[in-house]
């Protein structure tokens, strides 16, 4: 039986752990994790994410070949092949702070791999790391030359979150880079063979390592390229009478163009692009490419762009002043079905009109209230380093209520932001809502959810991203 151990149960090493261990009844599937909480989560009926589709999954294999566990030496040490899906977050300190991805984690994982390994193993990269890593890595899990063969190979994760079992299901591709050693090619063959048992052979591509890991962040990078791109023309919409709508299915039929991914939004969130387009842009500096990083820098620029635009036509249009005003914030995750909050731009808003003073009461269907507390009152890049958390102050404190219920949270106040695209959101009865609200009611529309002309004929002043006033 092969065993496969995946160091780090987050958002990608639980899911796709499962998703193998599903596909691969003839696998011993074992995920491990420095953190307690996390593991006991997933040995519990209360998954530590919330991932349409997963608990069915987990359900169907824990247990089975499907395992959870923080004795990560000793799963290590048994395996055959280690998958490393740790956090590889932005550098907050020292040398690249701000935008190189720091892999203390990363390291930290293969050294151990090399001091507990007793076996031959290949050594899988699932987190998004810089090109280049696997030689570093390399040099780490031979640095004391025990005479294992240790093969490295990059698989990047392409998965989204809120569908990521069925991106699992049915990948657009799978991407596996190896040493063009037959060494390399045959543990590709190896890793190919467990994708092979539900994945068609044409979509598993094979490469060197460099352009697999390289091919990830150039996946991230393109894709949010894309969202900055319409939200860039959502502005130049607004100020010249077109709707984005309009033009995002009109440029979209275009078949080199594409429908997807031409929502305007109130920006992007998630814990990937923005970094991953920062370390894409400090590996450019690094070998002197300085006109292809500030290329890539635009893209970052124009997503805070839109976050401060979006806080500025709030306050504008409320008279030039939110102060002491209740705004109601419905939706604080990154995106609908997931109760994920990393980089959501609903914290750059709410910190906006938190400094502007407004009062705002917060409801999501999948976020708790720790959670927008502790997301408010860190700094920009902190999120994934923990000590860094700061209490929030006493005034802020008293601006932020989190309720669990939209009504609850509209009720009073004098305008509504809908930053996340719950569905949940486009059935509420906006009328009792209207009826439960200071006048004049504002409606902004960060995700372009609700239907405007309705919301207008009930009485609500809407401003919806991208769209005529
Ligand atoms: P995550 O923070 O949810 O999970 C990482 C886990 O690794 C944590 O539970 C942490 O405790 C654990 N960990 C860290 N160091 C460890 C160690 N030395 N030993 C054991 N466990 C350790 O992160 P994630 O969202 O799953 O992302 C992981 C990687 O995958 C990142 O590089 C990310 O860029 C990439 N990625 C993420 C997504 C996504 O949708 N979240 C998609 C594709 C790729
Ligand atoms: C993204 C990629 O889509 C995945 O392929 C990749 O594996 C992952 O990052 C990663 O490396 O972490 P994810 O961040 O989970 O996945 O979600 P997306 O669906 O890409 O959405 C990202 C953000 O863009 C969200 O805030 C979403 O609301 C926003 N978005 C998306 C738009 O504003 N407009 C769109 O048209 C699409």
């Amino acid at each position: 039986m092969v065993k496969i151990c995946c160091i780090g149960a987050g958002y990608v090493g639980g899911p796709t752990m499962a998703v193998i261990a599903l596909k691969c009844p003839k696998v011993q599937v074992v995920v491990v994790d420095i953190s307690t909480p996390r593991i006991t989560a997933w040995n519990s009926d209360q998954l530590p994410i919330y991932e349409p589709g997963l608990d069915d999954v987990v359900k169907q294999c824990k247990g089975k070949n499907l395992f959870f566990s923080t004795d990560v030496e000793k799963h290590v040490a048994e395996a055959d092949i280690v998958f490393v899906s740790v956090n590889t977050p932005t550098k907050t300190q020292g040398l690249g702070a701000g935008k190189a991805a720091d892999l203390t984690y990363w390291e930290s994982a293969a050294r151990m791999i090399a001091d507990v390994s007793k076996s031959d193993k290949i050594v899988v990269e699932k987190s998004t790391v810089p090109v280049k890593t696997a030689e570093a890595i390399e040099r780490i899990l031979t640095h004391n030359n025990k005479g294992i063969n240790f093969q490295i190979l990059s698989n990047p994760e392409f998965l989204a979150e809120g569908t990521a079992i069925k991106d699992l299901f049915n990948p657009d591709r799978v991407l596996i880079g190896g040493r063009e050693t037959s060494g390399g090619q045959k543990a590709i063959a190896a890793l190919r063979d467990v994708y092979a048992q539900w994945v068609p052979i044409d979509k598993i591509i094979c490469t060197n390592l460099w352009s697999a890991e390289l091919s990830k962040l150039a996946a991230n990078a393109f894709l949010a390229q894309r969202i900055s791109s319409v939200n860039a023309m959502s502005a130049l919409c607004e100020a010249t009478g077109a709707d984005v709508t309009q033009v995002s299915q009109a440029i979209g039929k275009d078949t080199r163009i594409g429908p997807k991914f031409l929502n305007a939004s109130v920006g992007f969130g998630g814990s990937c692009f923005q970094k991953d387009i920062l370390n894409l842009v400090y590996i450019c500096e690094c070998h002197g490419l300085a006109e292809v990083a500030n290329y890539w820098k635009q893209v970052i620029k124009i997503n805070d762009y839109q976050k401060t635009r979006f806080v500025n036509r709030i306050v504008s249009s409320m008279f030039n002043t939110v102060s002491g005003k209740k705004v109601a914030i419905l939706g604080f995750a990154f995106k609908k079905d997931t109760g994920d909050t990393r980089e959501t731009p609903a914290i750059d808003v709410c910190k906006g009109l938190i400094g502007d003073k407004a009062k705002i009461s917060i409801y999501d269907p999948q976020v708790q209230e720790e959670q927008i507390t502790r997301d408010l009152a860190l700094k920009k890049f902190d999120w994934d380093h923990p000590v860094h958390l700061q209490p929030m102050s006493p005034t802020s404190v008293k601006q932020v209520a989190c309720v669990w219920d939209a009504y609850e949270a509209t009720k009073g106040a004098h305008g509504i932001c809908i930053l996340t695209e719950w569905d949940e959101f486009k059935l509420l009865d906006y009328k009792r809502i209207f009826d439960g609200m200071e006048k004049p009611a504002f409606v902004f529309d960060g995700r372009n959810v609700v239907d405007a002309e309705k919301l207008r004929k009930i009485g609500f002043i809407v401003y919806a991203i991208g769209k005529p006033l």
